[in-house]
């Protein structure tokens, strides 16, 4: 019999209600193609306008519990967040906060320049371009370790902390170089430049004292995968490198800070943000969500790319896969990740972003179907 899989889906805010049901009709392309079964819970309105709809102290809609989160098998989130409202909502909703009390220690962000999409940088054509940003998603500057002083109503200072453990920067390193073997979540294994597997560590040591760490303990562990290549670059040279050399990288793992400025210009260099899949993984939860943000100045006109959604959710379908060790979920990851390959390379719906002139919704349907047909 096969098994049921219980997913929980959560909208967001902005272009969240054009993505997310995109994702959905590629969760249902999947199911009749691959055989799963796949239930959804929702997709929840979430994120900063439910608050405020909501009444914040009210909390969760009933349906969701923090309990849910731990129980189903797998989540996607649409981006949250309305830059009106930063800072003046209570916790529980932003990604972090789900980072943190998940345990979501991989953040797992590819870049890879796609068929049928034109490069930011001259002369680098498809296949070019293939390395993960593997962002530490537990620490550093994410902590949340701080505070203000204020005296007489007026903030004086501001103080955060930076923290990097041996734990932390463990199991991110390792991670690394476990993707780097398997190159999953890439189109081909190894850089593309050479096809070496590579793993790259990119931080600021001789400065930051948890970054010293983050580079001892890279080496340390490097020993373990002696058929793995290594390579260590101060984070702003490698901000220089990627650009210039960018088919040199199979895989970066960095701290938390870094990955997230390191993953949006990774999105320039795929050619859109919209093309900027993401999974926050642990071993034991993980949750989807795309690379980018909610884009308040754009929503509601459903010229939104959807890709970054669908490959998000993909990927959690990989993540589960190999949780349950079951081959049809990985199967029906590498299916999403080629569909979206074909329909871009036949450049004939394509979204605003990528100078087309389809929805959303007709982008959606275009891979979906495309999906249906398999391999
Ligand atoms: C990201 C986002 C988040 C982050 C924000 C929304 C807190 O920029 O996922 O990259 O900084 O991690
Ligand atoms: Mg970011």
């Amino acid at each position: 019999m096969t098994r049921r899989y219980t997913i929980l889906g959560l909208v967001g805010d902005g272009i969240a209600g054009e993505i997310v049901p995109e994702a959905m009709k590629v969760l249902r392309a999947v199911e009749e193609a691959y055989g799963l079964d796949l239930e959804v819970l929702g997709p929840y309105d979430f994120g900063a306008k439910y608050w405020v709809d909501h009444d914040m102290r009210q909390g969760w809609d009933p349906a969701i519990t923090e309990g849910l989160f731990r129980e189903v098998d797998g989540i996607f989130k649409g981006p949250v967040g309305l830059p009106d409202l930063l800072r003046k909502l209570p916790g529980p909703n932003l990604p972090i906060n789900m980072r943190m009390d998940l345990d979501l220690y991989a953040n797992i962000r590819p870049c890879r320049l796609r068929p049928g999409v034109d490069s930011v940088l001259v002369g680098r054509k498809p296949g070019d371009i293939d390395y993960i940003v593997l962002r530490e998603n537990s620490e550093h500057m994410y902590v949340g370790i701080g505070g203000y002083l204020s005296r007489g109503g007026v903030t004086e200072l501001a103080i955060d902390d930076y923290v990097q453990t041996r734990k932390g920067c463990e199991r991110i390193i390792r991670k690394a170089f476990e993707i780097a073997k398997t190159g999953e979540y890439k189109g081909r294994a190894g850089a593309p430049l050479d096809g070496k597997k590579r793993v790259t560590c990119t931080a600021k040591w001789g400065i930051c004292k948890g970054d010293d760490l983050f580079k001892d303990i890279y080496h340390e562990v490097a020993e373990d995968y002696p058929d793995i290549e290594q390579d260590t670059t101060w984070i702003d040279s490698w901000s220089y490198y990627a650009i210039m050399r960018p088919n040199f990288y199979d895989i970066a793992v960095m701290p938390n800070q870094y990955g997230d400025i390191m993953s949006d210009m990774s999105g320039a260099l795929q050619g859109s943000m919209g093309l900027a899949g993401s999974l926050n993984a642990g071993d034991d939860h993980c949750f989807a969500e795309p690379t980018h943000g909610s884009a308040p100045d754009i929503a509601g006109r459903m010229i939104s790319n959807p890709t970054s959604m669908i490959l998000s959710v993909g990927m959690m379908l990989n993540w589960m896969g190999n949780k349950h060790g079951d081959s049809r979920l990985k199967e029906a990851w590498r299916g999403i990740d080629l569909a979206i390959d074909r329909v871009l390379g036949a450049k004939k719906v394509r979204t605003p972003d990528l100078k087309g002139s389809n929805s959303t919704s007709e982008f959606g349907s275009a891979v979906a179907d495309e999906v249906k047909k398999g391999g």
